[in-house]
């Protein structure tokens, strides 16, 4: 650790909220504080929120970090973005927004994936960009705006992700970071760099999008009107940070080749980094960039993971805490005596790219009560990750040395022992528990010349503290269960797609 300014600031731009975590240089939590906000769902299968949101929230959540601390703004010497991977930001040459931000939950674009792979060839795509175009990620809504909103498209002149924006208010800069860019699928993915190829075949003009750069790298300073709104000191560096993901697997030192993260927030993620460029041939897993320089990683994501058990509590037991919620379900027996729950409520991107997917519950019987559903759903949610952990098993990017595993579902020492049960393998804890905007600090502290590099920032802030081991006699059970699951989604999928709503005009290609 060297000696350098002793404060730095990680913002998280989330879906639900922006955070603003303050650290020591040690690594030490000093103050954090959030600020949250809604987001839209104007038609079936959309998901908007409006970038405004997030600079209110970010002005809002710095002031009051910065207070809760007490200290003196000149003492931050950096600060690291993060936030919701895959929102489509559309500003004009006045860096005006042109509509509310598509999100990464946004599942309009079933028609636009199919559009890119007609163009490109999905096997030359997935050989590029590392990915098969999904409905959440960003170049299909790009082409969906200018299809669909010309008037909005016409007036377009730069293309941001949500954390970006918030960068752009902060600095007056356009920048994005390797990790979170490499989830627009615009960008080559062995050079680290924006694809002629891609944004030529897709007529998007390179010169909407913003340079780009590692994490811990400096994008710009803040502003002095951004200084006078956030109360920080006109000039302090802002580093490009990463994705939620990326900066999250920063953030619980899942950093180096045989370390996985298992997160457990709104969606749920099986993440693990490569020292390559690697690919799953098949497009199967994503292949991103990491907030790591020249380092990549590979990731199955569930869309509704601990958002499954949300909606649930919301719904069947609304004035129900999640302990109070949770406690009657750990009497009951693996399985939930014949109960199985789906969790594809916004549909499902790993193993089942699939916008039209749904939720359900399959084996009801009149014996069955409360508790039986709540631990259907956990089970669910934990045999959907099991779906990525397989596939990042059976990828061939090597041996699987420690699960660490985080995100608020976490929390519950229950859902930890249910997931180490399905999984049929350990999971570790560390002592860091902000996620993502923590590991945007620390990229931020890297950047400042605090750590040589991220893996050092890890090595030296970072412990494992607890760990859940299997049961065996609950992991036979499971194993015996898994099967039953895995057949559901095949069963279901003619009824799924069947029940589609009336305003998806553009039904799944064959
Ligand atoms: C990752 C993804 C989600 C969002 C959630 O690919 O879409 O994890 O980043 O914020």
């Amino acid at each position: 650790m060297r000696d350098t300014l002793p404060y730095f600031l990680g913002i998280d731009v989330s879906t639900t909220a922006t955070k603003a975590l303050l650290i020591d240089a040690s690594g030490q939590v000093a103050a954090v504080a959030a600020t949250e906000y809604p987001f839209e769902t104007p038609r079936p299968l959309w998901s908007e929120q409006h970038p405004r949101l997030w600079w209110d929230g970010a002005q809002q959540s710095i002031r009051a970090a910065l207070a809760q601390a007490g200290i003196d703004p000149a003492q931050v010497g950096g600060v690291g973005l993060t936030g919701q991977m895959h929102g489509l930001v559309l500003l004009d040459e006045a860096g005006e927004v042109l509509r509310p931000a598509i999100l990464w939950n946004d599942q309009r674009t079933q028609a636009q994936c199919d559009e890119i792979h007609r163009r490109i060839g999905r096997e030359r795509f997935i050989q590029i960009t590392g990915n098969v175009a999904l409905t959440g990620f960003t170049a299909p809504k790009i082409l969906w705006v200018k299809e669909n909103e010309p008037e909005v498209y016409a007036q377009a002149a730069h293309i941001l992700l949500p954390k970006d924006y918030v960068r752009y208010k902060l600095t007056g800069e356009f920048g994005m970071d390797k990790a979170d860019a490499a989830g627009t699928v615009l960008m080559d993915l062995k050079a680290r760099g924006w694809s002629e190829e891609v944004l030529t075949a897709l007529e998007i003009p390179r010169a909407w999008m913003p340079p780009l750069y590692e994490g811990p790298q400096i994008t710009g300073r803040l502003t002095p009107q951004a200084a006078a709104v956030t109360g920080l000191k006109p000039g302090t560096p802002v580093m490009a940070g990463g994705g939620d993901q990326a900066a999250q697997a920063v953030g619980v030192g899942a950093v180096t080749e045989g370390i996985v993260a298992l997160t457990l927030g709104t969606s749920g993620v099986v993440f693990a980094t490569a020292n390559g460029a690697f690919i799953e041939p098949e497009g199967r897993l994503h292949a991103f960039c990491h907030s790591v320089p020249g380092k990549w990683h590979l990731m199955g994501v569930m869309l509704s993971a601990a958002g499954s058990l949300r909606w649930y509590r919301d719904t069947f037991a609304p004035a129900v805490g999640f302990d109070e919620l949770l406690a009657p379900a750990s009497e009951i027996a693996p399985g939930a005596d014949g109960l199985l729950f789906l969790p594809y409520l916004t549909g499902e991107r790993t193993p089942h790219p699939d916008p039209l997917a749904r939720g359900a519950f399959v084996g009801l019987t009149v014996r069955h009560t409360l508790p039986h559903l709540t631990r259907a759903v956990l089970e669910g949610v934990a045999f959907g990750l099991r779906d990525s952990f397989e596939l990042m098993k059976s990828s061939g990017l090597g041996e699987i040395r420690q699960v660490r595993v985080s995100g608020g579902g976490a929390k519950s020492p229950f859902w930890r022992q249910i997931l180490a049960d399905v999984f049929g393998c350990e999971l570790v804890t560390v002592n860091t528990t902000e996620g993502a905007a923590y590991g945007a600090a620390l990229l931020a502290a890297v950047g400042a010349g605090t750590y040589e590099s991220v893996e050092a920032a890890c090595r030296s802030v970072i412990q494992v503290t607890g760990s859940t081991a299997p049961h065996a006699e609950q992991v036979g059970a499971y194993e015996a269960l898994y099967p039953l699951y895995r057949g559901l989604y095949p069963a279901l999928t003619p009824t799924f797609h069947a029940l589609r709503g009336e305003d998806d005009s553009h039904p799944r290609s064959p």
